[in-house]
């Protein structure tokens, strides 16, 4: 079979109606894209018919014909000549845009509801061994995800629970053991692990040892101690813990990313991914799902459209959905970053205006 034509290296962003029906160019001729204008015939490929559900809403139609998963972008665009483009921070116009002067508290604030939250300047509470504070709060403008960053060394935490809700941990430092409603999983700094809702946990490190773990729940919630833990760890997910693995890569132009827990072990509407991002600044772009990016290692910049934020090892970056935004590492070994996206399944789907 011979290849489509790329119509373009990015997807579509539609507005689809209500039940209506759409048929997307699969050969990449429409004049009209994503849509067929029948330039197909004569062509062994077909367009991809497509029903819109009950409400309407805006979806990602893949306009390099490259895709997977047909009508929409899976990301393929990414590893195409020009899929991936590059922005030059040191352009005339964007010389000229500042580093963000204005705080609140732990956060930096960017344009929209975009904010870097760094850990060490927020005022962390204490309940026993454990330290923390929230970083990402409906409070702080996300509609989707809460995320929280914790301490705890010595004694076990207490006994938490986030309710009704997906849950997903990082190990940013440390080892120990989590201990999911009845069940202890060892861990250790880098892993990833998932509590289902209705669970609880709690948290145990190592002699001597602090661990460091970003918790992050969707839908939005607050945590609540528990005088004890309960015993209804659901058995019908077994593995809890995900760690790195370097054969697990995906490459996305000059970055890549492995998904750690995702729809393959539970979570439904989180996405967890560990991933690099070379000395370079993406072209601006924006994704349909929010985002929060914790900085692994490196330095760099937040950039959203008239100003930038520093970002170092252990800030957190908020990303509202539909945002605007470029992230720049400044270090020669670059930025790794671990991302959480909610609702979304696929780290790779970006799109450009
Ligand atoms: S535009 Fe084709 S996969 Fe994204």
């Amino acid at each position: 079979m011979s290849s489509p034509v790329v119509a373009r290296p990015k997807p579509c962003l539609v507005t689809v109606q209500a039940g209506r029906t759409y048929h997307w160019c699969a050969c990449g001729r429409s004049a009209k894209q994503p849509f067929c204008d029948g330039s197909h015939r004569g062509t062994e490929f077909t367009p991809v018919k497509f029903v819109a559900g009950p409400k309407d809403e805006e979806l990602l139609f893949c306009g390099c014909k490259q895709t997977r998963t047909a009508p929409f972008c899976d990301g393929a665009h990414s590893n195409l000549p020009g899929g991936s483009p590059l922005d030059d921070p040191r352009s005339e116009a964007n010389r000229a845009v500042p580093v963000v002067g204005q705080r609140d508290g732990a956060r930096a604030l960017l344009n929209g509801e975009c904010y870097v939250f760094s850990p060490e300047l927020a005022s962390m509470s204490e309940r026993g061994s454990l330290r923390y504070c929230y970083m990402v709060s409906g409070e702080f403008g996300a509609r989707y995800q809460t995320q929280l960053f914790l301490e705890v060394s010595a004694d076990p935490s207490p006994a938490m629970t986030l309710g009704d809700r997906d849950v997903i941990l990082f190990i940013g430092a440390g080892s120990g053991t989590v201990e999911i409603s009845g069940r202890t999983f060892p861990v250790s700094a880098t892993d990833g692990v998932y509590v289902r809702p209705s669970e609880a946990m709690r948290l145990t490190a190592t002699a001597g040892q602090t661990m460091k773990v970003f918790v992050l729940a969707c839908p939005l919630g607050k945590i609540e101690w528990l005088a004890s833990i309960p015993t209804n760890f659901d058995a019908s997910c077994e593995q809890r813990v995900v760690s790195v693995d370097a054969e697990q890569r995906t490459a996305m132009g000059p970055r890549y990313y492995q998904v750690l827990v995702d729809k393959r072990i539970g979570s439904q509407v989180i996405t967890q991914f560990i991933g690099h991002i070379p000395p370079s600044k993406a072209a601006p772009h924006r994704h349909l799902y929010e985002e929060a990016i914790i900085v692994l290692s490196g330095e760099g910049y937040m950039w959203t459209e008239d100003r930038k934020a520093r970002v170092r090892a252990g800030d957190v970056i908020f990303l509202p959905r539909k945002q605007l935004h470029s992230l720049e590492a400044t270090s020669a070994e670059g930025i790794d970053v671990v991302g959480v996206i909610c609702p979304g399944d696929n780290p790779s789907i970006n799109y450009y205006d």
